[in-house]
């Protein structure tokens, strides 16, 4: 079978600094985008009603829930920001990048969230695939993300794009995982708003 990572362009999934144990060594007890991008983020979890058992992939010391869910587990690489997060029931250190299989078994959880993380990637495909695996039926994956990142850890193919371009690259990760019924698409903070963007893409497992 072909790699659908390799419909993108040669050196796409690169990035300057490929070392993620030494980059998230350290714990950063920070926000990543202001607060109108957190409060949308939190609104558009709150209307799409992801409150059951729900894995926050990509996770640190806030998942940003308006009302936390039945049980949050979260996923990332510093075991110190987990540890932080208040919402959280379970804990997983586990490098996506390293190994994109989740290590949890089929059918764990009611929903998945991912914010401001997927353009770390290197295999998200792979990822937003395992993701439906651990999923029961009609479990969502609800990818969000702005205009900021760590520029030496996003792959090459998301510094070379625009907002735009963002919410389509990941659109098509969902569908080349071909898994997922159509995704979604939506700019969740105006147009108008001089603040940091907050983009949404998410799908229902198929
Ligand atoms: C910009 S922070 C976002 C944290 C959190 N989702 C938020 O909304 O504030 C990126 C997160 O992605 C996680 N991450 C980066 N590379 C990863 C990898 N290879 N495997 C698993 N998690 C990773 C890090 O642990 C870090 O917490």
């Amino acid at each position: 079978m072909s790699d659908p990572h390799d419909r993108f362009p040669a050196g796409f999934f690169d990035r300057q600094d490929p070392d993620d144990p030494a980059f998230y060594e350290p714990a950063r007890l920070v926000t990543h985008i202001d607060d109108a991008a957190i409060a949308a983020v939190g609104a558009l979890y709150t209307e799409l009603g992801i409150d059951g058992e729900v894995l926050d992939l990509m996770s640190s010391w806030v998942s940003h829930f308006e009302t936390p869910p039945q049980r949050l587990h979260v996923l990332g690489m510093n075991p110190a920001e987990l540890d932080a997060n208040p919402v959280a029931a379970a804990r997983t250190v586990h490098d996506l990048n390293a190994d994109p299989v989740l290590p949890f078994a089929d059918g764990s959880f009611d929903d998945a969230v991912c914010c401001v993380s997927i353009d770390y990637l290197v295999r998200p495909i792979d990822v937003v695939r395992d993701v439906a695996r651990v999923l029961r039926p009609g479990g969502r994956f609800v990818c969000t993300f702005s205009n900021r990142c760590f520029p030496t850890k996003a792959i090459r193919g998301w510094l070379a794009n625009s907002d735009e371009a963002h919410t389509r690259i990941v659109a098509e990760y969902f569908r080349l995982a071909d898994v997922w019924h159509e995704p979604a698409v939506e700019r969740r903070t105006p147009v108008t708003h001089r603040g940091d963007p907050l983009f949404a893409v998410w799908a229902v497992r198929a």
